[in-house]
């Protein structure tokens, strides 16, 4: 079912792949995801990053494959709740330990990184989700690392440095921290970004897309009447990919793409 011919390079063979189950996605991506590969998913509001991520962690349970979730911005319940928009009953699936959805509130609490690697180890995903990139560092940035890192500002201003540290300098060091730790995981890793329209870079921090192994981005653009979602593949470190521009709809069954 999730078999394609495609031609490939010879070093596209040795990569072991992870498939999306998003067919038009993975034939894009020669197959699938390069595993252990850390991607970004960028769009605006309403793109449909939540929908492409957790149909990604679906799409894993019934490979048999298990899934972490990683949410700061929709609870548990909210979630729930657009998976049963789509015929999906997450709230099963957590069950029968295929998934694990985690909500971080990031106004009520911190020690992130921490947190996120206890789930790792005691859930031992193959397959995780952060929604959003965005909301997580940001709050790691007011909050600091805990004790991974000192990066929070307020250690930064106390810091005798005599080289002023600016923000995008603090912001890079804080992903190449988040990023270090996730390269720990045996594990295919998404990230969602914030995406504004007007935005030059491909990120909300125009700095993820540097450090990530590949980058997808969604857009929606209203045409008259009708609304034009498309998905490009902008970096897939590790494997030829079709980098054009494909259309993408959202309907009663999740995300597809054309
Ligand atoms: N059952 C459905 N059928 C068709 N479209 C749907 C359905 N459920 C949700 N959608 C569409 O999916 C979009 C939301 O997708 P999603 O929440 O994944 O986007 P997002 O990029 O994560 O948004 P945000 O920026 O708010 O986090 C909605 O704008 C809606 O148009
Ligand atoms: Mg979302």
């Amino acid at each position: 079912m999730f078999l394609y011919h495609v031609p490939v390079t010879l070093s596209d063979y040795m990569v072991e792949r992870v498939k999306t189950g998003i067919e038009g996605l993975d034939k894009a991506l020669n197959g699938g995801i390069p595993y252990k590969n850390i991607v970004l998913i960028s769009g605006g509001a309403g793109t449909g990053k939540s929908t492409l991520c957790l149909q990604y962690l679906i799409n894993g349970a019934k490979m048999g494959e298990k899934g972490l979730y990683i949410s700061t911005e929709q609870s548990k319940q909210e979630l729930y709740k657009t998976g049963a928009s789509f015929g999906w009953n997450l709230e099963q699936l957590e069950k029968s330990n295929k998934i694990k959805i985690a909500y971080f509130d990031v106004v009520e609490s911190d020690n992130f990184l921490e947190k996120i690697y206890e789930l790792y180890t005691s859930f031992e995903p193959k397959r995780v989700v952060i929604d959003s990139l965005t909301t997580l560092t940001d709050s790691l940035l007011v909050t600091g690392m805990g004790k991974d890192g000192a990066f929070s500002m307020v250690k930064i201003a106390e810091s005798i440095s005599p080289i002023p540290k600016t923000e995008r300098i603090v912001s890079k060091n804080l992903l190449y921290h988040l990023l270090k730790k996730l390269r720990l995981f045996e594990s295919t890793i998404l990230l969602t970004s914030e995406l504004l329209e007007e935005s030059k870079g491909l990120s909300a921090d125009q700095i993820s897309e540097f450090i990530c192994d590949g980058v997808v981005v969604l857009k929606s653009l209203a045409l008259g009447e009708t609304l034009n979602r498309t998905l490009t593949i902008k970096k897939m470190r590790y494997s030829s990919m079709d980098g054009g521009i494909k259309s993408y709809d959202i309907n009663d069954i999740g995300f597809s793409v054309q």
